[in-house]
């Protein structure tokens, strides 16, 4: 795959935020070999996200955050063109069979206004450092009656790895997210037409808590906003620790996403 590097100059704000991008970009590209095979999550919010298609003769679809490109051939059904776009070279990479993708930064699109007919977008957009931003600059490249599908992760997710870790630290040991309501505020105040808006919540099993936790790493997902490099690391006690006080269900370790599903659409233009 040939995936084109867009150099952008970025805005004052966003640059203060490039240490916590590389971060996040490092951390997806270490987990490209194991990613698919624990987004199981992911699975199941993106197979949602393809029930709400609406496609009507749409061609141009970008797919944000695409990953490993796990989406692709599906979207590729619906729509003539699809972009793969990614923070993460590796991930990009893992896609063979697409010889063009860009590499970049959502909270610095570098697309032209009214570019696509639609936007797909699975558990992605909560790595936004400007979330109320991104859904104005989505308005911006969507053509006039283009659609969005978003999935994006809520408050509330991987309650038990931080109540597992509250029994070492007060630290943040995963990232937080915006509620669903705010997001759902962030979309309405850019003037979208929203025509669906849920929150699940999907879960996966592990069958102890180091599995559980470890899961978390294979998706990339730990903190990025850690300046310390060695605040993943644990000693033996404290790993022991913080597996004895995970909240177990019939023995089984629960990873809980709270995840809201979103179809948006931009406004056409009415004469
Ligand atoms: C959990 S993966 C989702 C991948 C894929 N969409 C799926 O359904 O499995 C999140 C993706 O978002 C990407 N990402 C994170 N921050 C980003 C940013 N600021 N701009 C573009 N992509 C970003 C990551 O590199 C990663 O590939």
């Amino acid at each position: 795959m040939t995936a084109l590097l867009v150099k952008q100059r970025l805005p004052r704000a966003i640059a203060k935020h490039s240490q916590v991008k590389s971060r996040t970009a490092a951390k997806f590209s270490g987990a490209v070999t194991s990613y698919e095979l624990h987004a199981n999550v992911q699975k199941r919010s993106a197979n949602a996200l393809f029930r709400q298609l609406n496609v009507q003769g749409a061609k141009v679809c970008l797919d944000l955050g695409a990953g490993p490109g796990v989406n692709l051939d599906k979207l590729k059904r619906h729509y003539d063109y699809v972009l793969p776009f990614d923070l993460s070279l590796g991930m990009l990479k893992q896609n063979n069979a697409d010889k063009t993708a860009v590499c970049g930064d959502m909270d610095a699109l570098p697309f032209q206004s009214e570019s696509f007919d639609a936007v797909y977008s699975n558990f992605a957009v909560q790595w936004s450092a400007n979330l109320n931003r991104l859904f104005t600059e989505l308005m911006r490249i969507l053509k006039p009656g283009g659609r969005v599908y978003l999935s994006c992760v809520c408050a509330g997710s991987l309650n038990e790895i931080i109540t597992a870790f509250k029994t070492i630290d007060s630290q943040n040991h995963v990232n937080e997210f915006h509620s669903f309501e705010q997001t759902k505020q962030f979309i309405q105040h850019c003037g979208f037409i929203i025509e669906n808006a849920e929150l699940k919540c999907y879960q996966d099993t592990y069958p102890e808590p180091l599995h559980a936790m470890r899961s978390i790493k294979a998706i990339g997902a730990t903190n990025i906003h850690s300046q310390n490099k060695r605040q993943g690391l644990l000693t033996k006690s404290a790993l022991k620790k913080v597996c004895d006080g995970y909240p177990l269900i019939a023995g089984q370790a629960i990873v809980s996403y709270h995840v809201g599903l979103f179809s948006l659409q931009k406004r056409a233009i009415t004469v």
